[in-house]
């Protein structure tokens, strides 16, 4: 398991949203848990996993339509590849494919980049979408739907991952308390 908080505080040195944003920092803890339960159950690179979580979405420059920003995020992996992570050539081609693709690719044949892609679409109900299992892979649709529905309780609440402040040294006191203030996180 790769030691994720000097990548992260690296990323928002230059990150260009509020971090709270529904594209933000608790939406990236969410990916990174529900990928690591996927991968729990499914065989796949855990690091790539865990490093597509917190960069597929980090160059969005808008929380609205940003096409490019799945490959802005890719080319910041790769700038920081070797000084704050490493992974080997192969590898790296998955999370460069995974960031780069995660917006308009459906699936993908290597079980990593979907485990990536299944992580990131199992929190859409944070936007109050439904999941919708075309959009899964085979393997999480159809065998994991405990899975499914745990990742889409916590997205529906916009759950704020403990390991935020635990494994990353960020504060969310006050995110907490704004989204109680707005009426979100009421239990189900
Ligand atoms: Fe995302």
């Amino acid at each position: 398991m790769l030691d994720l908080k000097p990548i992260i505080h690296e990323i928002l040195k230059g990150y260009s949203l509020p971090p709270q944003n529904v594209h933000g920092v608790a939406h990236w803890a969410r990916v990174l848990e529900n990928g690591l339960r996927l991968a729990e159950a499914i065989r796949v690179n855990v690091e790539v996993v865990q490093l597509f979580a917190v960069f597929h979405d980090c160059q969005r420059l808008t929380v609205r339509t940003d096409h490019l920003h799945g490959l802005r995020g890719a080319k910041l992996a790769a700038k920081l590849r070797g000084k704050l992570f490493d992974l080997n050539d192969d590898d790296f081609d998955l999370l460069f494919v995974a960031c780069s693709g995660h917006m308009d690719r459906r699936t993908d044949e290597d079980p990593t980049v979907q485990t990536c892609w299944d992580a990131d679409r199992l929190d859409l109900g944070r936007m109050g979408a439904e999941i919708n299992a075309f959009w899964l892979g085979e393997a999480t649709a159809n065998k994991h739907l405990e899975i499914i529905g745990w990742a889409d309780g916590r997205a529906r609440n916009r759950v704020i991952p403990d390991l935020i402040e635990r494994d990353w040294g960020i504060a969310t006191e006050r995110w907490k308390k704004g989204a109680v203030a707005s009426g979100r996180r009421k239990p189900r």
